[in-house]
């Protein structure tokens, strides 16, 4: 199984309001590297299809939300290197189906859904020996995909990338495509995480974890910034949907609002701070998520 990933570009966005700050941005096109396995889900699956595809497994198994782009991305991965997939998604089954699950189903993946209160005991070994009789042997991902393999795979999205930057900035979800990243630096490069999520305190640990299991050592050259959720996961407020259609056109770079649009409004809100000190190389990593679909009516 080849797994090599298209080589994806880095653009630097010029623009008048990061020149006030003395601020630089470069993005790195990670979303580019896959058609529909977008951005930091390429990472995050590549070495669990290898590992899938070791030990004999023919199909692989998640969870998520009905939005899910994790869902999503296997349902595409599934479909390219020739497993079954299946994808339990939490909530009760809606008909029309979204267009996530509706691509998903399209690619092949069987869909089950689960109650917001089983789905919460996703992981506990009842629930998994009864998916086991239902669907047989499967290779087991994680809600949103972040395990030590996907983590491993995160370390490669700044493989080639030979531009200087100082810091390097990148969407939380679980962490783990950060914790890829932080697990990467070389030197004295930082990087920046900024949580979606709403009351993502558990961000700091996870990370820590999964840069020990990484790499064996503490990095120390990271931090979150927690206070760009806009409301919380999948929230959008008017400043973010004005701040992504500005981006969008300007730059001709399409953001998602539930991830990379909250990224790039926080490091033009903590450049407008003066957080960053002047002559600062920014590097955002644009980790996808689009699914496909333009613009969320912004174009
Ligand atoms: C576009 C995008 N960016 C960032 C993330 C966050 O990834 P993680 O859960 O590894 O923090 C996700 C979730 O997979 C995503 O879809």
């Amino acid at each position: 199984m080849l797994l090599t990933p298209q080589a994806t570009p880095i653009q630097e966005v010029r623009d008048p309001l990061l020149d006030q700050c003395g601020v630089r941005l470069l993005v790195k096109r990670s979303d580019l590297v896959h058609a529909t396995i977008s951005g930091n889900k390429w990472y995050k699956l590549k070495y669990n299809l290898l590992a899938a595809r070791q030990q004999g497994q023919k199909t692989l198994l998640s969870f998520g939300g009905a939005y899910s782009n994790h869902i999503y991305a296997l349902a595409a991965a599934g479909d390219e290197y020739g497993f079954k997939t299946i994808g339990v998604i939490r909530g009760e089954a809606c008909q029309p189906l979204n267009a996530t699950l509706q691509f998903a189903v399209e690619r092949g993946m069987t869909l089950r859904y689960l109650n917001r209160v089983d789905y919460r005991e996703k992981e506990s070994p009842v629930l998994l020996e009864q998916l086991q009789q239902q669907f047989g042997q499967f290779y087991l991902l994680p809600e949103g995909g972040t395990n030590a393999l996907a983590v491993q795979g995160c370390r490669e999205m700044l493989e080639g990338v030979t531009e200087p930057f100082d810091i390097v900035a990148c969407a939380c979800g679980t962490g783990g495509s950060f914790a890829g990243v932080v697990a990467a630096l070389n030197g004295q490069q930082q990087a920046l995480g900024v949580a979606v999520l709403k009351g993502a305190d558990f961000l700091g640990n996870a990370v820590e974890h999964w840069v020990w299991q990484s790499i064996a050592q503490r990095q120390s050259n990271w931090r979150i910034e927690y206070d760009y959720h806009h409301g919380g996961y999948a929230k959008v407020t008017p400043e973010l949907f004005v701040f992504m259609q500005r981006f969008e056109q300007m730059h001709g770079i399409l953001l998602d609002p539930v991830y990379t649009g909250k990224l790039f409004f926080a490091l033009y809100g903590l450049a407008a701070k003066g957080y960053f000190d002047r002559g600062t190389t920014l590097l955002a990593i644009h980790s996808g998520g689009l699914q496909g679909r333009t613009g969320f009516g912004l174009s």
